[in-house]
């Protein structure tokens, strides 16, 4: 029987040239190299220029994926701009890119689930593509964090980076097994009794600010790896795999710490780990493309490859999913 299923055709990323590294922070605020290694796993981050957007990043990293594709720009009729730092409370940030790569036909829209942003977004264009009403869709994970930072709150303030991922999925008929390649699987949740664990204290109808991101660290870390890992086992269960089938396990590089937890409670091997969360920083919605195309660029994933995405987010969100490359 032959089913639609969402491909990936092909993977782009963009970090913004300037970097920041532990030491210049501990220049900034009380803190030191140690501690955040330690703590985290961060070395450095990226930060966007004076001037650079969120939608241009995302435009980079767009024009990034479609190169590898082998596609124009007009091969896309959809655009789904995962970000929780917008260019502009409207419009969606992702019809500047729809425009600024000359795309006139289909639909572009953000997506806002914070750092699970790309889970969801690699959901919602996979739903849609198996309708039948899209052909191919460019999956963005876009995000300035540092315009949200508090720089004098050590807590946040060494975490988060700039950066921009995107894929491109197409809607093609597959044979409708295990061996299909595509999106298998995918699992979207959110709680949001917990919305005040981590969040952002502005926004167009409260304060009429774009505020500072606040965290509580050690609340977030508590229930990310029951989360996560609880999400993972959904979507291996609903796909008829087991962790040992996975390739590569993409987590969202919020913290090694927490990459590290859910991969050895769900069995996952170390050599299976993708993590950029050294060189990158936690980039919220960005932070998984940003991975994935590290690892399609150094020959680790492969056409054929097992590859477990999986984040957790403000609100609570989180979710996770499996894709044959
Ligand atoms: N440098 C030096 N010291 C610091 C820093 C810093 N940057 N930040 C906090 N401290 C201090 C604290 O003030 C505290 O000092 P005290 O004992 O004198 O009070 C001490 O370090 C310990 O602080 P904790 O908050 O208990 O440190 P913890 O071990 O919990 O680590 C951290 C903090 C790294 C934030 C951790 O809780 C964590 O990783 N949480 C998960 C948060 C996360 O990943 N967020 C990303 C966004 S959500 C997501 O993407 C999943």
């Amino acid at each position: 029987m032959s089913i639609t299923r969402s491909i990936v055709l092909g993977c782009g990323s963009y970090l913004p040239a300037r970097t920041l590294t532990n030491a210049e922070l501990a220049g900034m605020v009380d803190t030191s190299d140690d501690w955040i290694v330690q703590r985290t796993g961060i070395r450095e981050r990226h930060i966007a220029a004076d001037g650079e957007f969120t939608s241009d990043l995302a435009v980079h990293a767009a024009r990034d994926a479609l190169a590898a594709a082998g596609l124009e720009p007009q091969a896309i009729d959809l655009i789904i701009l995962a970000t929780a730092t917008p260019d502009h409370t409207f419009p969606a940030s992702a019809v500047t890119v729809q425009a600024q790569l000359g795309i006139t036909q289909g639909a572009a829209f953000d997506l806002q689930a914070v750092c699970s942003g790309f889970v969801f977004a690699i959901a919602t264009a996979d739903s849609l593509l198996r309708t039948g009403g899209f052909k191919r869709a460019l999956v963005i994970g876009s995000e300035t964090f540092t315009r949200i930072l508090d720089w004098k709150d050590r807590t946040t303030c060494v975490i988060f980076g700039d950066g921009a991922g995107a894929v491109v999925l197409e809607a093609a008929p597959q044979a409708g097994t295990l061996a299909d390649r595509g999106v298998l699987g995918a699992k979207m949740r959110s709680d949001g009794r917990h919305k005040s664990k981590l969040y952002v204290d502005g926004g167009p109808s409260t304060t009429g600010t774009a505020g500072y991101l606040r965290m509580e660290g050690k609340e977030v870390f508590r229930h990310a790896v029951t989360m996560i890992t609880g999400a993972v086992e959904d979507v291996l269960a609903e796909t008829g795999t087991k962790a040992t089938d996975i390739d590569w396990f993409v987590p969202h590089q919020a913290n090694q710490r927490i990459i590290d937890g859910c991969a050895h409670r769900l069995g996952v091997s170390r050599d299976k780990i993708v993590s950029t969360v050294d060189r990158h920083g936690n980039t919220s919605a960005a932070s998984i493309p940003l991975a994935l195309h590290t690892a399609v660029t150094d020959g680790r994933i492969k056409q054929g490859d097992l590859v477990m995405i999986e984040a957790m987010g403000g609100g609570f969100t989180w979710g996770a999913a499996l894709i044959r490359w």
